[in-house]
């Protein structure tokens, strides 16, 4: 029987769990244990690293003796059964008040069956949200782990001491229990999803509108890095912009076939928005962008039919292009706004108490949004922890009152120009929404009663109506069957 030396384990050592696994032993007073269900990933790593001192294990049980206890061990293999699989292996080995930690990208209803499964037997389960693909599982993630108070006691400064720092405080908090981490990891990647969507279709407006090469904006994009849109995705999309393709000398941005791909995170942040009835329109039109994309049948077919008749050029390229910078912005806090909504949302529905400023603030350092902006976000939560609408804070209401008539001529230019600007459109159309005195809901409403009697609430007095539209037109009193 191996001695029991390892304070942490990990199972999964393909590109995520392997590079976790190096962060882990690369920290001061870490042993890790390793184990993977092809020993042949194993005796790589070993023979790759050996600076990383790790402890191979070559069967769950061997796993499960080499660490000491509570043993402590993070699962990163592919989400869905493979994680189900481990678990249950893990679960036969293991014994109450360990800790079992699924790092994958598992959806959070899986992570809640789960916890209340592995909970039975006394094992401690906690799903953690990381974020920042290889290089910062390898480097630094930032980390959202759900899960029992009392795991975190013991997973608390593990996880600290692996996770991305920003200015001087790790990017890892406990998130709330059971599935709130991978809750929030998915709302995480939805954000991303508008994101990068509002970028690409800043980068589409200025090329169309100005002529401008791809290296050209580039150097936009590296300029606007340098203030309020300062983050790691505006870093990235002048680097890929600036990218010339060796083999045809072309932006590689031209050769690059024009359908996104998506792995499903952006799907259920949607999905789950829907549910909950929080309206996340930038994260769901940039999904949907996605998939519109990649639909090469109907865009062929498409291709003819009719745009506006007049090229589009802009008059004015350096105001246009400060149009768009702060149209971006301005849908860029919609959709925050938006996916902290949800958040939030998902707390109030699964019981959990997520801290919605320490969740901006982890976001900081280590995955893909980080970002300057976060810490505003952050000070507007610390300023009002229940404030209803992130938009109404000082800082955001100061900003957008600075871009709305910028925001407001590109969304127009794009209509006006034929060029599609989904998420653009769509988070101004949910500013104008949210900010309404009225809406036609009232119109939604009547229409509800005049086909399926689902009476409606009125202005000057309480009580439900109905009105009796298929006989003398007159209003009743009704039963709530909203
Ligand atoms: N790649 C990223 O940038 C990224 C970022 C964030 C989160 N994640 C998440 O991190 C996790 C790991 O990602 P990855 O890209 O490193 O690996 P992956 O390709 O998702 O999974 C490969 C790993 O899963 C193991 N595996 C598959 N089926 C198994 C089963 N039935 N029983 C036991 N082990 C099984 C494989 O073992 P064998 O070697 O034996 O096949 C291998 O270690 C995933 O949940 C992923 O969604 C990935």
């Amino acid at each position: 029987m191996p001695e029991a030396s390892a304070n942490i384990g990990v199972v999964g050592l393909a590109v995520m769990g392997s590079n976790l696994a190096r962060n882990l032993a690369s920290r001061e007073g870490n042993t890790v244990a390793i184990f993977n269900r092809s020993y042949e990933k194993t005796e790589t790593l070993l023979s790759e690293h050996p600076e990383a001192e790790f402890v191979p294990a070559a069967t769950y049980r061997e796993f499960a003796d080499s660490l000491q206890k509570p043993r402590t061990a993070i699962i990163m293999v592919k989400a869905g059964r493979p994680t189900d699989a481990v678990i249950d292996s893990l679960v036969e080995v293991f014994e109450p008040g360990d800790i079992i930690v699924d790092g994958g990208n598992a959806y959070f209803p899986d992570t809640i069956r789960r916890e209340k499964a592995v909970r039975e037997t006394g094992i401690n389960f906690v799903g953690a949200g990381i974020s920042g693909g290889e290089e910062g599982a390898l480097l630094g993630p930032s980390i959202m782990p759900g899960g029992s108070d009392e795991s975190w006691v013991t997973l608390g400064p593990i996880l600290k001491s692996i996770a991305a720092v920003a200015e001087g405080e790790p990017c890892v908090t406990h998130v709330g229990h059971d599935g709130a981490g991978h809750f929030v990891k998915m709302v995480h990647n939805g954000i991303e999803y508008a994101d990068m969507q509002l970028i690409a279709e800043a980068y589409d407006l200025i090329r169309r509108g100005t002529g401008k090469s791809p290296a050209e904006i580039a150097e936009i994009f590296a300029e606007w890095n340098t203030g309020e849109l300062e983050s790691y995705l505006i870093e990235i999309t002048a680097e890929v912009l600036r990218q010339v393709d060796a083999e045809t000398g072309q932006p590689l941005v031209d050769v690059i076939l024009d359908q996104a791909g998506a792995k499903g995170t952006g799907a259920w942040t949607v999905q789950t928005a829907l549910s909950l009835g929080v309206p996340v329109s930038g994260i769901a039109e940039a999904t949907f962008a996605r998939s519109l994309s990649s639909h090469p049948e109907q865009r062929a077919v498409s291709g003819d039919l009719p745009g506006p008749e007049d090229e589009f050029t802009v008059e004015d390229t350096e105001s246009f292009i400060e149009d768009v910078r702060l149209a971006l912005y301005a849908s860029k806090i919609v959709a925050y706004s938006q996916g902290f909504d949800e958040i939030r949302a998902g707390a109030a529905e699964y019981d959990w108490n997520i801290d919605l400023g320490a969740i901006s603030k982890i976001w900081r350092g280590g995955c893909i949004i980080r970002a300057q902006f976060l810490n505003r976000i952050a000070d507007a939560y610390q300023a009002e922890p229940g404030l209803p609408v992130l938009l109404t804070a000082p800082y955001f209401t100061e900003a957008i009152t600075r871009a709305q008539a910028s925001w407001r001529r590109v969304v127009i230019a794009a209509a006006e120009a034929g060029i599609p600007a989904p998420a653009f459109s769509s988070s101004l159309s949910y500013y104008d929404g949210i900010r309404a005195d009225r809406l036609p809901a009232a119109l939604v409403q009547g229409q509800r009663d005049f086909f399926g009697a689902h009476t409606y609430k009125r202005i000057d007095k309480p009580g439900t109506f109905h009105t009796q539209w298929s006989g003398d037109r007159t209003e009743i009193e009704a039963e709530d069957t909203h």
